[in-house]
């Protein structure tokens, strides 16, 4: 069973804007569950890398399955891979490149290369720019240096996994970029989402999972796949007093405009 029974969409609504499908958690799995999935109301992913060979990875998803897109981009975890940003540019030539991503900065992991982790994320930013792609941000416990350097450079795209406050919502809103929400918004201490979710106009709303990380409840912890994003949706429903299925046809109404499916 693909997704929890009272779930079950009819229609293909579900748009993942944030997964990790190379990873290799799902190995021996990923197939099959793609596949499935597809047959069962996710209309389309974009599943994204972490380093050059994760990009490889990715790509070639993009390449097996219409209904997969990539975005490519060294992540502030990856910097050991030593994947350059001229790489980046080469992979991000493939017609089903969407987005350069996942790029950003975590100094919840580590913080003594700050430097090198600033430097290679705004160079990402940059060649989004030169590209005319959007960007896909992780920011981890490192809010104020992100906003300096989207501030800067103005890319078009998306916060992912949204943690920051509702003054930070604004400031990305300004920015013209989005707001992605995913499993956490369910977990019962996200007491600041619900205040932020209200604060973000719906049309700059995105829906992700970040499998096969952040289940949401009740399966945090699990495998986590693009079926578990009608628990996310049902959880902004809910907080925004609308339906599940508008939240669905509204998120992906923004993600097709922001990346261009
Ligand atoms: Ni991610």
């Amino acid at each position: 069973m693909i997704y929890p029974d009272e779930c079950k969409l009819c229609e293909n609504l579900i748009i993942d804007t944030h997964a990790h499908y190379d990873d290799e958690k799902f190995d021996g799995v990923r197939d099959e569950l793609l596949i499935e999935l597809h047959k069962n109301g996710v209309d389309k992913i974009i599943t994204c890398a972490v380093d050059g060979i994760s990009a490889e990875k990715t790509l070639s998803l993009a390449e097996n399955y219409d209904f997969i897109y990539a975005a490519v981009g060294i992540h502030p975890e990856n910097l050991e891979s030593k994947t350059t940003v001229d790489e980046i540019r080469r992979l991000a030539s493939h017609k089903k490149c969407v987005a350069i991503g996942e790029i950003g900065l975590d100094y919840y992991w580590t913080d003594d290369n700050k430097d090198l982790q600033k430097e290679v994320f705004e160079s990402q930013v940059i060649l989004a720019n030169e590209l005319d792609l959007p960007v896909i941000v992780h920011d981890r416990e490192a809010h104020s240096d992100t906003l300096e350097i989207l501030k800067k450079h103005k890319p078009k795209g998306v916060l992912h996994c949204f943690s920051g406050s509702r003054e930070m919502a604004q400031e990305i809103i300004k920015l013209g970029m989005y707001i992605g929400v995913g499993g956490v918004v369910t977990f019962k201490n996200a007491r600041k989402m619900p205040e932020v979710i209200n604060a973000v106009p719906i049309d700059r709303l995105l829906l992700e999972t970040d499998c096969p990380y952040l289940a949401p409840e009740p399966y945090r912890g699990k495998l986590c796949h693009s079926g578990y994003i009608t628990l996310t949706a049902q959880k902004i429903a809910e907080i925004l007093g609308r339906t599940r299925d508008d939240i669905f046809c509204r998120t992906r109404e923004n993600a097709k405009k922001l990346f261009n499916l």
